[in-house]
């Protein structure tokens, strides 16, 4: 190995790989390949940007001209696949981008990893496949049950890497991350999205009873899962990353405004999200089989999570303008209109 094409590198879990792999191994090239959607960002990457074995490609995994491009010109020889449309709010306003990204975008990447000729393909894929876990633990091989056109398009993805490695024999490693929080996450997701609403004062639209399971996961941990299972995990398995940190969203929330000091008066109950998974919760015992290890524990993880968007505005102020404003209007507009407070 000593190429790796980092593809949506520049996204939030993307970039801490980046980071990670940049100054961890001086002697592998890292080539982040990203189409910079609204969630792609090179501030991200700023921590790095001088580093001699770091270079970037703008371009969308789907376009097969470019993706082959790519792998000629840097003499790719490993592929970890972060790119994707990531959020579920947004695909069930609007699908489409996630059937072309998650789905065709990963196709494409198969198709030209196979022609290319490569070492090994990890597709980093989500807890969300196995979709709504009212008890228990989901373990590698249970069968996928997406609910949302989001975990529905990832478990596409996973599909397509499945038959290129059974009929083409491609070197591959899938890996399934819980909820993940931490730096440089763009703010639609619960944690930075109330962080940066509570720091303004503003409501935060807690959906339905607020009583849904998450397994919270340190970015960190999840970037470095995703290395050990790309130096260490079996060719054509999945490998777990969990936080194994379950707590409920209203819990979160509460916490939450504890450490930053603000009053629970800012929670609203909203509509609930349609097709709302109500708990997700994984076993991890195969990756840590490997030797992979958690560094957070989650309310530490948490505490200093939040420190960090307190101290850099900079980095998230510009993102909340523009098409965030149009996207805050059309999924939370009518819902906090309908919401209730705390007390009623
Ligand atoms: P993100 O939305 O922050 O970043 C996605 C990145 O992919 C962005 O930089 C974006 O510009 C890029 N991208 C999107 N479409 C592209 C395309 N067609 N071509 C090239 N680049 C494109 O997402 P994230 O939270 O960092 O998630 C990264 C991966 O981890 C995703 O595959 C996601 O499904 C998976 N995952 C996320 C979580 C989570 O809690 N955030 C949990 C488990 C798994
Ligand atoms: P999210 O961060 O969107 O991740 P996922 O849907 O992939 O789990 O949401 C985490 C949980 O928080 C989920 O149960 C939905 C809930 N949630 C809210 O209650 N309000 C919000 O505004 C958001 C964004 C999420």
């Amino acid at each position: 190995m000593k190429t790796i094409l980092v593809t949506g590198g520049a996204g939030f879990i993307g970039s801490a790989f980046v980071r990670h792999m940049v100054t961890t191994y001086p002697e592998l090239t890292i080539v982040t390949y990203d189409k910079l959607t609204y969630a792609g960002n090179l501030d991200n990457l700023l921590p790095i940007k001088d580093a001699p074995n770091h270079a970037f490609v703008r371009g969308d995994i789907a376009d097969h001209e470019a993706v082959r491009e790519t792998f000629q010109r840097y003499s790719v020889d490993t592929v970890v696949n972060f790119a994707a449309e990531s959020h579920v709010d947004r695909s069930i306003l609007d699908p489409d981008a996630f059937i072309r990204t998650d789905v065709i975008g990963v196709y494409v990447l198969l198709e030209e990893a196979r022609r290319h000729g490569i070492g090994r393909f990890v597709q980093v894929s989500t807890d969300e496949v196995y979709g709504d876990v009212r008890e228990g633990f989901s373990v590698e091989t249970d069968p996928f049950m997406p609910n949302s056109p989001y975990a529905a398009s990832k478990a596409s993805g996973e599909l397509m890497v499945r038959s290129y490695h059974v009929t083409y024999g491609i070197d591959t490693v899938v890996t399934r991350g819980s909820n993940t929080y931490g730096p440089y996450q763009y703010p639609e997701k619960l944690i930075p999205f109330f962080a940066t609403e509570a720091l303004d004062g503003r409501p935060l639209p807690v959906y339905g009873d607020g009583q849904q399971v998450r397994d919270w996961l340190h970015v960190d941990d999840h970037a470095r899962g995703v290395a050990h299972a790309l130096l260490h995990g079996k060719s054509g398995e999945a490998y777990n990353i969990a936080g194994e940190a379950l707590r409920v969203n209203l819990e979160v929330t509460r916490l939450l405004l504890s450490i930053l000091g603000k009053d629970e008066s800012l929670i609203k109950f909203v509509p609930d999200r349609p097709g709302h998974d109500r708990r997700y919760a994984m076993n991890c015992d195969k990756l840590k089989a490997l030797g992979w290890e958690r560094r957070y524990d989650f309310e530490d993880g948490l505490r200093a999570t939040l420190t960090w968007y307190q101290e850099n505005e900079w980095w998230w102020r510009k993102i909340k303008t523009g098409e965030y404003l149009e996207y805050y209007r059309r999924q939370y507009a009518e819902r906090l209109a309908a919401g209730q407070d705390v007390s009623s």
